[in-house]
């Protein structure tokens, strides 16, 4: 029997308990569950680098904005679909402050998280051709994005981006557009997991391929303005949020509120369509859809069935928000650089004890500190290595489950952890070092 930090049996059995044939293979929520037995069970407080939950506090101006309207009786109103006009303002003009590009504030929607707005895009995006019937990841990526085209029963193709980096990023996509098949591409830039960001050749790359083969880009924007190498806080001043938007328009943005301003609770996101495709005919949808114009169908063929709207105080809540940052009022990029902060510290931490950072350069320059970063320990895989740090106290997710081809890899999340628990982080990683020596 090992001594662990966290009491081997109790470990061992809640694993055996859970029914999960492979831990590190485990989806992000079946592992909260695990780590949230096991605390229960030991008494003992891990590391939690599992889940993507912001460590902040709300955006209180959103939280003030959604009482007011509560308190003025929308909760009784269904919205409109297509979302309250003050925010659609709001949202154009958040992504011409902070991208410098215009689109119409028809083209900008509130959705149900993020999520909403990748799940109705890919809905009508494997419709629109129909001769085209797959979507291209760049990965590593969200897992929860192919949970989505499995429920939907649609096919999707992935590769992993860490060999294919600046020039080599056009070769690799051309491999697979000209086979003529995809309809539409998705990255998250910061990447989740990898917190990789594109440089301005790869995202003009990704521009040109979309105009040369007519495809769809599908830009996650889930941590706006959090590569905290640059500033991107101030709006209207360059620099501007980096995006393929500056090379194609052919696009939808993804622009989450659950990190950039702490509001994952509320499940509000918003989607950004260019105008070019939301006004845009495609006439393969008359298939499913009684019109054939993009933004139309969005709204009337797909959010409506799905929702019939975002929750009408949400959208207040973020259309105050939006306004404050917007007017300069609210910079959220510098209450977020915390996590860039804590992951400075904590990547030393790791590395101190003999861990690698697995995708550490964007083309030649460290990638950033920021949301998350991935890590490795020689001798194990991913998989395996998840599973060991339980006994150490140390949760987090493998980068199996999330496209990468980085075995080795475990994706942490900086969000969680309090500054209080860095010295049991670099105690219990010391003990994982001693009681697994490197071999050289
Ligand atoms: C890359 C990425 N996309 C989307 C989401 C989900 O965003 P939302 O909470 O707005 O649905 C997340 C959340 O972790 C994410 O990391």
């Amino acid at each position: 029997m090992k001594i662990t930090p966290i009491d081997f049996k109790i470990v061992q059995s809640k694993i055996k308990e859970s029914g999960i044939s492979k831990i590190g293979k485990a989806s992000i929520r079946e592992i909260k569950k695990l780590i949230d037995n096991i605390e229960m069970a030991s008494g003992q407080k891990f590391i939690r680098m599992e889940m993507g939950i912001p460590g902040l506090p709300p955006a209180k101006v959103g939280v003030e904005g959604q009482i007011e309207a509560l308190r003025k009786g929308v909760a009784a109103i269904y919205p409109d679909i297509h979302g309250i006009a003050p925010l659609k303002s709001e949202i154009s003009r958040f992504v011409k402050l902070f991208m410098n590009i215009d689109v119409k504030p028809d083209s900008c929607m509130p959705t149900v998280g993020s999520m909403q707005g990748s799940f109705a895009s890919f809905l009508i995006l494997s419709r629109i051709y129909k001769d085209r019937d797959t979507t291209l990841f760049i990965d590593p990526g969200f897992p929860v994005h192919k949970q989505q085209h499995k429920v939907l029963n649609l096919k999707f193709e992935t590769f992993d981006v860490y060999d294919f980096r600046g020039d080599k990023l056009r070769d690799k996509l051309e491999s697979y557009l000209s086979k003529g098949h995809i309809h539409s591409i998705l990255y998250s830039n910061p990447n989740n997991p990898s917190w990789i960001c594109f440089t301005e050749k790869e995202l003009q790359i990704i521009g040109e391929m979309s105009n040369k083969y007519n495809v769809v880009i599908m830009e996650d924007l889930a941590y706006f303005g959090m590569d905290f190498r640059q500033d991107f806080s101030k709006p209207g001043q360059p620099p501007y949020q980096p995006s393929v938007v500056n090379y194609t328009n052919n696009f939808i943005l993804f622009i989450s509120s659950s990190k950039a301003f702490s509001y994952a609770g509320e499940r509000i996101g918003m989607m950004v369509i260019s105008d070019h495709l939301f006004e845009n005919h495609f006439p393969d949808l008359k298939r499913f859809y009684a019109n054939d114009q993009f933004g139309y169908t969005m709204i009337f063929g797909t959010i409506y069935p799905l929702s019939s709207g975002t929750s009408h105080s949400a959208q207040y809540a973020l259309t105050s928000i939006l306004k404050a940052v917007n007017e300069g009022q609210f910079d959220f990029v510098d209450v977020v650089k915390e996590y860039g902060k804590k992951a400075h510290i904590m990547k030393k931490i790791f590395t101190d004890n003999g861990f690698r950072i697995v995708y550490d350069m964007d083309e030649d320059k460290p990638i950033a500190d920021g949301f998350y970063f991935t890590y490795s320990y020689p001798g194990f895989s991913g998989v395996d290595l998840l599973e060991e740090m339980l006994y150490y106290g140390i949760s987090a997710i493998s980068l199996d489950i999330t496209g990468s081809e980085r075995h080795e890899g475990i994706r942490a999340c900086t969000s969680l952890i309090q500054r209080s628990q860095f010295t049991d982080l670099d105690i219990r990683l010391k003990q994982f070092h001693n009681d697994h020596p490197i071999k050289d």
